[in-house]
């Protein structure tokens, strides 16, 4: 029985992978819908760049929603700098036919939180969580409905990558991270210590075009254009592959290793505003609330991942 799921994203190449990752397991993951979320670029952007990951993949039926444009309190800070202009700079792809959907993001999280059976829904966030931090807002009976929240975000031994403190979709909006963090929901945390480890290095490239596919051939040159930045900056021989650990994890856990522990959000702090402090030692008797994950098998990552985009 597929796991019903619904992707909350701002694409942004690595969150692009995630869902071609997810498209293409479709005996394992039945995607409700898919919401955008202003992040790496701007929500008009991320809107558009869900639908042309979806035509990508010939996938034009998923449901695509647009969300929050704007984090809860703070202004939005964007990451074009990685993600180039367009959030999906690398290779030109047509504007997108297939439609937005006409409801908020947020509201279509609630109406399916409510809708389905509880219990039966993974929230998959990508990118900030102001959605998702939105939704338990304005409808808090829907919080413990939720199956299980797997996101990408945080970091403790690999600290930011933002700020020397915190990482990207965290502190964009760490009012919302907080909320989410405090929620009670089942989280998995897939973190900079785990995506640090998943290097998309050029023979990794190289399997995506040695696909000989469309979807491998835009796989490379999202990869290729997304690792420059990382690899100026950690000098790395590959760039890491942040949000399609999430989806692997759904769709192979024993990938990855963590512990579950007690993560709270820095909200005051301007010096070290959205970093996840992660009591990774044990040193406090705060209850955990959060698989944080610190370990990957990067090769069976990558193996998985190809594998399945071999599919498309
Ligand atoms: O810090 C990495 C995260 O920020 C990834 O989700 C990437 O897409 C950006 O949103
Ligand atoms: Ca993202």
């Amino acid at each position: 029985m597929p796991r019903n799921i619904i992707i909350d994203t701002d694409p942004g190449q690595d969150d692009a992978v995630a869902i071609l990752l997810a498209l293409a397991s479709p005996d394992d993951l039945n995607i409700l819908g898919i919401t955008a979320v202003a992040g790496n670029v701007p929500l008009a952007l991320t809107a558009k760049n869900a639908r042309i990951i979806c035509e990508v993949a010939g996938k034009t039926d998923v449901k695509v929603f647009a969300g929050c444009d704007a984090p809860l309190t703070r202004k939005l800070v964007t990451a074009e700098h990685v993600h180039g202009k367009t959030g999906l700079d690398g290779i030109e792809l047509p504007d997108p036919v297939m439609p937005l959907q006409d409801q908020h993001g947020v509201d279509f999280i609630i109406q399916t939180l409510r809708n389905e059976p509880a219990g039966t829904v993974t929230l998959c966030p990508l990118g900030p969580l102001t959605n998702i931090a939105t939704a338990f807002q304005r409808a808090p009976d829907i919080i413990d409905r939720v199956q299980e929240i797997v996101l990408m975000g945080g970091a403790y031994f690999e600290v930011g990558n933002i700020t020397p403190a915190a990482e990207f979709n965290i502190f964009v909006d760490p009012q919302a991270a907080d909320i989410v963090f405090k929620s009670g929901v089942p989280l998995v945390v897939m973190s900079l210590d785990v995506t640090h480890k998943a290097l998309v290095t050029a023979p990794y490239v190289k399997g995506f075009e040695d696909l000989g596919t469309n979807v491998g051939r835009v796989v490379a040159s999202w990869t290729n254009f997304f690792e420059r930045f990382d690899r100026e900056k950690y000098g790395s021989a590959g760039a890491p592959l942040h949000d399609p650990t999430v989806i692997a994890y759904l769709l192979a856990p024993d990938l990855f290793t963590g512990r579950h522990i007690n993560v709270q959000i820095e909200t005051q702090s301007e010096l070290t505003l959205g970093m996840t402090v992660a009591d990774w030692w044990g040193v406090t008797d705060r209850a955990p609330n959060a698989m944080f994950m610190g370990n990957i098998d990067a090769a069976g990552f990558f193996k998985l991942l190809t594998n399945r985009l071999s599919r498309l």
